[in-house]
């Protein structure tokens, strides 16, 4: 099964899906992980970000894939994640994230991924170009505002909090406005608001369009259905 959660920058998927997947004992897929190890590894040998020929060459020479515990593997080593973090990381991503080529590339490899196991995958064109015929969709929303706090609470970042939510800004106009899978809602997606709204109460909703699944640890035990009350984190 493949529950998809699409969503700008800073809207909470990474941690919902990382909660939601936990529960439901899936595999959690952070596909901007992905791009931001592309992204990262493009600076650190001085590629040209607009190299369409010379980053998807390193997208395809990093062989992403994940293991079973869900942690991003470059040729069969985990990749450390703290060096893919930061806002810098996130807009050296969202540059070769516009290269259809690079693309190309690693929406492959997370469909294969997906063939394998049963995921919560997260990323900006997951409910409508990569898994398209995902189970669930879900597709997060949060004011700017809220988004900067949260991504300020989130990052070591010497960015002060107008600073990032420019920077945030920036980024979706840039993942909204490429060719390339621009960041857009799907039709069949699950709209969630999520101002105001903790991490639990986030995932509760979702859980609340799933229902129970088959095979996966009780969600209405692990006391994350309404009104069970449990902190997820
Ligand atoms: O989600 P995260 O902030 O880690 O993503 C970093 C960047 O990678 C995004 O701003 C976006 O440009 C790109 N991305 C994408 N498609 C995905 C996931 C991330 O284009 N599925």
């Amino acid at each position: 099964m493949i529950i998809a959660i699409d969503g700008p920058a800073g809207s909470g998927k990474s941690t919902v899906a990382q909660l939601l997947a936990q529960r439901l004992g899936f595999l959690m897929l952070n596909t901007g992980a992905m791009y931001r190890a592309v992204g990262v590894t493009c600076l650190s040998q001085g590629v040209d970000l607009q190299d369409s020929a010379a980053c998807s060459q390193i997208a395809q020479d990093l062989d992403l894939e994940v293991d079973r515990d869900g942690r991003l593997l470059s040729r069969g080593q985990v990749v450390d994640m703290d060096g893919l973090i930061g806002e810098s990381q996130g807009a050296a991503a969202s540059r070769v994230a516009k290269l259809p080529q690079v693309r190309t590339v690693l929406v492959k490899a997370q469909q294969r991924i997906g063939e394998r196991w049963d995921l919560v995958t997260e990323g900006r064109d997951t409910t409508t170009v990569v898994f398209p015929r995902a189970e669930y969709k879900f597709f997060l929303t949060a004011s700017l505002e809220e988004r900067a706090k949260r991504r300020h609470g989130q990052v070591t970042s010497d960015l002060d909090l107008k600073r990032l939510a420019e920077e945030i800004e920036r980024r979706d106009r840039q993942d909204s406005e490429r060719e390339a899978s621009p960041l857009s809602q799907a039709e069949d997606a699950h709209v969630i608001h999520t101002d105001g709204l903790t991490i639990e109460q986030v995932v509760d909703r979702l859980f609340a369009v799933i229902g129970p699944v088959s095979g996966a640890p009780d969600a209405f035990s692990e006391g994350l259905m309404p009104g069970g009350g449990q902190s997820g984190e």
